[in-house]
């Protein structure tokens, strides 16, 4: 007899006391935290805790420089500002990103433009790449997207052919590689996050890294209002020789991430050790599709993507539907699951009616006025569709959590896969909350 699944009042495989939460607290974090609110330094350019910071996160991924930052975001616009990126000029990015991959290049009153993905990787294409670089293209941002890797030598090799700057989004990524080398030290700068979730968290904040010393400077300047600092005192001049803005970090969060960054690289061999066993198991089970990771790239698993095809699970069923069903039985069974982006990022209202800054076109109006047309036509990136339609990702990856969850997320999966008859009868209920990423992890 077919067993009741918890979308038809059967028994939930899972409890959400199941779950551990993220990030992991210990003393480490408790000893920095209390040095900082014993010095009584909260905040600073040069602040302790910011300094140590910056040296710290510069000696993990062998750049030279690291400032850090209010957010991912602060990072990525200060880093276009810092290359010289302005009106009118081009930005390249991925389609199947966050929002800021591509509005730190609004920020700076630039253009995004959108390239598809590779549709295992779920990262930027690098072989359509080209067709969208054209003589108003000033940079391409690869984003490292859940924690792998973008395919960064084709990218390299197409910016420096067409003279482009690359900032890496590596807000994913913390100590991911490519090739054995740290992401985030391939472009002229590279950028993370350090937001609750993400798997170096400082509650919120970011980081910049480069080896280059003009992007040091001009990222100084920028991150502090534009201002010029005394060569001889270091005493702020208040005389503003750029356009800058307030993106310096606090003590607090810095001392949170230094404390987290101790840590860092057991915690992200947790996740993959529970990444790798959960693939492992779910590749057992017809049309389930777990990540995939190229051999030359160390995957860090911020999020854990599996899609799901109707057609290997044996059943007739429009694939977009299939994953909404299958996802919802699979949360009534207690496993977190739900989507992160629902669409391509150029699907968002922001880029389908262009209203940039409240009600003005601009800065697409910049280029518009001289007969430039763009268009975010969805058509352009079939793949990042795709996915969007047929993905959902798996909550509870990190540790602390261990075996004993992934264990049950199988058995929630199975229960549901040997089920589907049952699952497909609620295809067309309402709609289930879906996975508070609030409490459980995503970013
Ligand atoms: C790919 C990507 N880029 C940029 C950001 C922005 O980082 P933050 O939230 O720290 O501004 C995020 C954060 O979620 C992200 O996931």
């Amino acid at each position: 007899m077919a067993e009741k699944l918890a979308i038809d009042d059967g028994t939930p495989v899972l409890q959400r006391s199941d779950y551990k939460n993220w990030p992991i607290i210990t003393d480490d974090d408790r000893r920095l935290v209390n040095e900082v609110l014993d010095s009584g330094i909260l905040a600073g350019g040069t602040a302790p805790q910011v300094s140590a910071l910056e040296k710290a996160w510069a000696q993990y991924t062998g750049a030279k420089y690291c400032l850090t930052t209010t957010s991912g975001t602060a990072a990525l616009h200060m880093a276009l500002a810092a290359v010289g990126v302005g009106p009118g000029d081009e930005v390249i990015t991925s389609a199947f990103t966050f929002l800021a991959s591509a509005s730190c290049a609004l920020h700076q009153n630039a253009i995004p433009v959108f390239v598809d993905i590779d549709a295992r990787t779920y990262n930027m294409d690098p072989a359509k790449l080209e067709a969208v670089i054209n003589e108003r293209t000033k940079a391409i941002i690869p984003v490292h997207i859940q924690g792998l890797p973008a395919d960064l030598d084709p990218i390299m090799e197409i910016a420096r052919k067409h003279n482009l700057y690359v900032i890496e989004d590596a807000c994913q990524a913390h100590g991911a590689t490519y090739k054995g080398r740290k992401v985030g030290t391939f472009g002229d700068i590279g950028t993370f996050s350090l937001n609750n979730f993400k798997n170096l968290c400082g509650g919120e904040g970011g980081l910049f890294i480069t080896d280059s010393e003009t992007y040091l400077n001009k990222g100084v300047l920028i991150r502090c209002f534009g201002d010029e600092v005394d060569e001889v005192s270091h005493r702020r001049l208040y005389n503003a020789s750029i356009l800058g803005y307030m993106y310096r970090n606090q003590e607090l969060p810095a001392a949170l991430a230094h404390a987290q960054l101790m840590h860092l690289d057991e915690r992200n061999e947790a996740r993959i050790a529970n990444a790798n066993y959960l693939t492992r198991e779910l590749s057992k089970i017809p049309g389930v599709i777990p990540p995939y990771c190229p051999p030359e790239c160390k995957h860090v698993y911020f999020l854990y993507n599996v899609r799901f095809d109707p057609r290997v699970a044996g059943v007739d069923c429009e694939p977009r539907r299939f994953r909404i069903a299958v996802e919802k039985a699979l949360y009534k069974e207690g496993a977190l699951v739900g989507q992160w982006q629902t669409r391509p990022v150029p699907g968002q209202d922001l880029f389908q009616s262009k209203l940039g800054y409240g009600g003005s076109s601009y800065p697409w109006v910049v280029n518009e006025a001289k007969g430039i047309k763009y268009t975010y036509n969805l058509d352009d990136y079939p793949v990042t569709n795709e996915l969007c339609d047929t993905y959902t990702i798996v909550h509870g990856i990190h540790p602390p959590n261990s075996t004993a969850l992934i264990d049950k997320i199988v058995v929630a999966f199975h229960k549901v896969f040997s089920n589907l008859g049952q699952t497909l009868s609620h295809a067309d209920d309402a709609i289930y909350p879906g996975a508070d990423g609030k409490l459980y992890g995503t970013g």
